[in-house]
This record gives C-alpha cells, sequence and structure tokens, in this order.
C-alpha cells in the first residue's frame, strides 16, 4: 500500500490546516496511507510522524495557525539533518512528501528531493505572497483582509483628530501584502521595499494635502521597506502633522480563513495529494489569474518573485 506524509513549515498561515486537510482526505478517498509530521522539519527530524485519519482533520476549516505545528528549524539547514530526516520517513514507508509553506520551507523541500531523491509537491503557504509563478498563497487573503480591518478602524481615529497614520505590515522582503491590503484599504501611500521612495517629496504632498483642507491619510509601510516607528517620526517632523504609528505584527497570522483562502486551499490540497499520489515529484502547485498552475520546484525557489508594477500604478493612481 501506498504511503504519503503531509507537513507545514516556516511561518503558519490562515489556510493551511484546509490545505492539509484537503491532502489527507484526498489521499484517503485513493485509497492511500497519509501521515502528517508534526512540527515542520523539526519533526521530520525528531521522527514526530504520526498516522492521520479522516477524523484528523475533522473540525479544522475554519481555524487558522495549523493542526500540525510548524517551525524554523537549524538543523534541516544542514546535509546532515536532511538525511536523518529522510531516513525517518523512510522508517515509515513513506513515498512522498507534501510541504505546505513559505519560500524557505518549500527550499529546504528542494534540497530534500536533491539529496535523497524524496518526491515533493509543494504549496505556497504563507501570508506574504512571495512565491515565485504564481500570484496567490494560502493565507494571503485572509491576512490582506485583517490589514484592512484594521485600516478601517484607524481611519475613523484619524479622521476625528486630523492625523497620518502609519501601519506597519508583514512581507518580510515583499512588498505583496501591503501591497494587496493598501489598495484594498484605499491608502494614500504604500510603501514597499521593491520601489524607492522619496520621503521629503512625500512630505510635501502631505503637508500640502493638509493645508487644502484633507483630515487623515492612511501610510501602508511593508515591514521590509523599513520601520514605521522611525518612519513616523520623520513624518511628523517634516509635516508638522500630528502623526500616529501602528504596528500590526502577528495579528495577521491568525484568524479564520476567508472563503478564498479555505476554496484555493482546498483545490490545491487535492492537486498535491492527486500529484504526490501518481509518482510526480519537484512541483509546487499554486494560483496565478485565477486559475491552478504549476510550477517547478527548483525554479520556485530560485527565482525572486517580482511586485507587479500595474499594482503599484494603481495605487499611485487612486490615492
Ligand atoms: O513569513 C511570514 C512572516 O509572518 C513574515 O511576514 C514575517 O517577517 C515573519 O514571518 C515573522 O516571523 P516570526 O513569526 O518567526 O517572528
Amino acid at each position: 500500500k501506498k504511503a504519503i506524509a503531509v507537513m507545514t513549515s516556516g511561518g503558519d498561515s490562515p489556510g493551511m490546516n484546509a490545505a492539509a486537510r484537503a491532502v489527507v482526505r484526498t489521499a484517503l478517498y485513493e485509497g492511500v496511507e497519509v501521515y502528517g509530521i508534526n512540527n515542520g522539519y523539526q519533526g521530520m527530524v525528531d521522527d514526530d510522524i504520526v498516522k492521520l485519519s479522516s477524523r484528523s482533520v475533522s473540525d479544522l476549516i475554519q481555524r487558522g495557525g495549523t493542526f500540525l505545528g510548524t517551525a524554523r528549524c537549524m538543523e534541516f539547514k544542514t546535509p546532515e539533518g536532511r538525511k536523518k530526516g529522510f531516513d525517518n520517513l523512510m522508517k515509515h514507508g513513506i513515498e512522498g512528501l507534501v510541504i505546505i509553506g513559505g519560500d524557505g520551507s518549500l527550499t529546504g523541500g528542494s534540497l530534500l528531493s536533491k539529496e535523497t531523491g524524496m518526491p515533493i509537491v509543494g504549496l505556497p503557504g504563507t501570508i506574504d505572497n512571495d512565491v515565485w509563478g504564481m500570484d496567490y498563497t494560502i493565507g494571503c487573503d485572509t491576512a490582506a483582509n485583517t490589514i484592512v480591518d484594521a485600516i478601517n478602524k484607524l481611519r475613523d481615529t484619524a479622521s476625528a483628530h486630523r492625523r497620518i497614520m502609519l501601519v506597519e505590515v508583514m512581507g518580510r522582503n515583499s512588498g505583496w501584502l501591503a501591497m494587496m491590503a493598501g489598495i484594498a484599504g484605499g491608502a494614500e501611500y504604500v510603501l514597499v521595499p521593491e520601489v524607492k521612495y522619496d520621503l521629503d517629496e512625500m512630505c510635501h504632498e502631505l503637508k500640502a494635502m493638509y493645508d487644502a483642507g484633507k483630515r487623515y491619510s492612511i501610510i501602508v509601510v511593508a515591514e521590509g521597506a523599513g520601520s514605521a516607528v522611525g518612519l513616523g517620526q520623520v513624518v511628523e517632523e517634516k509635516t508638522g502633522i500630528d502623526t500616529r504609528v501602528s504596528v500590526l505584527g502577528h495579528i495577521q497570522r491568525g484568524g479564520s480563513p476567508t472563503v478564498e483562502d479555505r476554496m484555493k486551499a482546498s483545490m490545491l490540497g487535492e492537486k498535491a495529494a492527486l500529484a504526490i499520489i501518481s509518482g510526480a515529484t519537484n512541483v509546487v502547485f499554486g494560483f496565478n489569474e485565477g486559475k491552478v498552475v504549476s510550477v517547478n520546484l527548483f525554479d520556485a525557489v530560485n527565482n525572486q518573485k517580482t511586485l507587479d508594477p500595474e499594482l503599484v500604478r494603481l495605487a499611485r493612481v487612486l490615492a
């Protein structure tokens, strides 16, 4: 009988549970055994691997986080760690592995595949939306909605006080999440690491707008573009306008996944399970322009996803 395993790795994201659930239920439907690897690569190295049933993934579709647990594992960054992980997979008769995670996690998978030949299928699980070859990652929609919800609230108080509000959002080196939330939240400025910004010019514009009667503005700052706390001080000094800063932090990682994240995670989970069962390897499934796409795992981890210039332009036009 065939056996596969599923794991989540790196920063958790809302919808990882829905994806893992879909992998498990699809495999069982196909008559294939499924193992869950707890706590990401750490669990693989420590042999924290358990057989899953359909019931193991009950009551999960609505939950953020990941029931499998996740970790950022240093030991797996070494060839010895990866060999240990591989040996544990072999012990359980696991013939293929579905990895749900971001860039770093998929890189770990690509090394495991290269060094041991273990078949790997990846799914993009990260709020950062930074996986190459696709315009969506599992969790980015829920995180963007959480940010927009925060922006809506900040608008009320910003308007009441005629303030400038800076909102720092996650995304690591990528401005994707910030751009999605900035456009959907109607931000005046979206500062992202991919695009140079001129602080003097921005402050000059802000001052002119407030002089002309503007009551408030929202500036979304991607964490990769700089610290909003520091930027806020500069903005207040340069404009003379009352400025406040909110760093949203890990609030963005949690919460019940949106319909979009649940749907796409479920569809991708099924694809991944069917692919790994039929012997596919070194492929990452994702969504691009609304359609399921498959990307070579090595291409996905060796290329840097660029920010869509159309979105950068749109954010400017609509501000
Ligand atoms: O990759 C997801 C992410 O939330 C990034 O946006 C952020 O930079 C990082 O993880 C935070 O990592 P940690 O949860 O380990 O503090």
